[in-house]
């Protein structure tokens, strides 16, 4: 049985004193039950003041973004084995808008997604297609793409240890949400592609939906067969909204 994630992508938005008024909210706030999880990744310069907050609660860190390299000469970048010094749980890496802005590559995203597992840190791996690709039908396409430059680089296992996101382009921060249907089709398909290599493993890998998830629409979103949870970034920044999402979770 999978647990739910559900992560809060609080992208550049923040400041010492809402985020502190926002997880306390969220940490005194977490609902009753043990089937999901919760998961906040805050921009760079907040992540130990966070961490203070989070320690010891039920709600992780995580981090948005994560250098492939160990150290070195790359300034303004963020090595993975920082991410563990200030108490990350977990990284988002090949966010959409990492790549449609700052030019990632599929590759590169794998080798953040590995730098990031060497280091003990669990990627969550961001895939998804554009409303351009899903009206040319070529959506399979696309994610298989993005899955495949990190199974073709270091194999199925692993997955073992990390989390899929499927986030259609289109749905972020628009207010057009995947219907469930729709998302399920594209998550029962991640899970297929992993489970033609190891059929066990694709089973335990938590497939996250993210784009547009609210506490509206999340129970429909939940009681999907293959989704696990969610990644939220508009609704994650008030404590009240990105709870209502937890306890759609806690429900499911
Ligand atoms: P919204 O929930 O604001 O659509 O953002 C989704 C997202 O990009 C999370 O990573």
């Amino acid at each position: 049985m999978r647990q739910f994630l559900i992560a809060g992508n609080w992208k550049m938005n923040g400041s010492l004193a809402a985020n502190e008024a926002l997880v306390s909210g969220i940490v005194n706030g977490v609902p009753d039950g043990a089937g999901f999880r919760l998961l906040v990744c805050p921009p760079f310069p907040y992540l130990a003041s966070v961490a203070s907050q989070v320690t010891g609660s039920a709600v992780a860190l995580g981090a948005q973004n994560v250098s492939e390299h160990d150290s070195g000469a790359f300034t303004g970048e963020t090595a993975p084995f920082m991410l563990v010094d200030v108490g990350c749980d977990y990284a988002i890496v090949g966010h959409s808008e990492r790549r449609a802005i700052y030019g990632e590559t599929s590759e590169q995203v794998a080798a953040k997604f590995l730098a990031a597992q060497a280091a003990g840190i669990t990627p969550i791996l961001c895939v998804g297609e554009t409303l351009e690709e899903r009206e040319a039908g070529t959506t399979e396409q696309v994610i298989d793409e993005q899955l495949d430059a990190v199974l073709g680089a270091a194999g199925v296992d692993v997955f073992a240890a990390a989390v899929i996101a499927y986030e259609p382009v289109w749905a972020i921060g628009t207010g057009m949400t995947a219907t469930p249907e729709q998302a399920q089709e594209v998550h029962r398909h991640i899970r297929a592609r992993l489970a033609a290599q190891d059929a066990n493993l694709a089973e335990k890998v938590q497939i996250l939906y993210g784009g547009s998830m609210k506490g509206e629409n999340a129970p429909g979103l939940l009681c999907m067969p293959d989704i696990d949870g969610g990644l939220i970034g508009g609704a994650s920044l008030k404590a009240s909204d990105f709870l209502a999402i937890a306890e759609a979770a806690a429900q499911s």
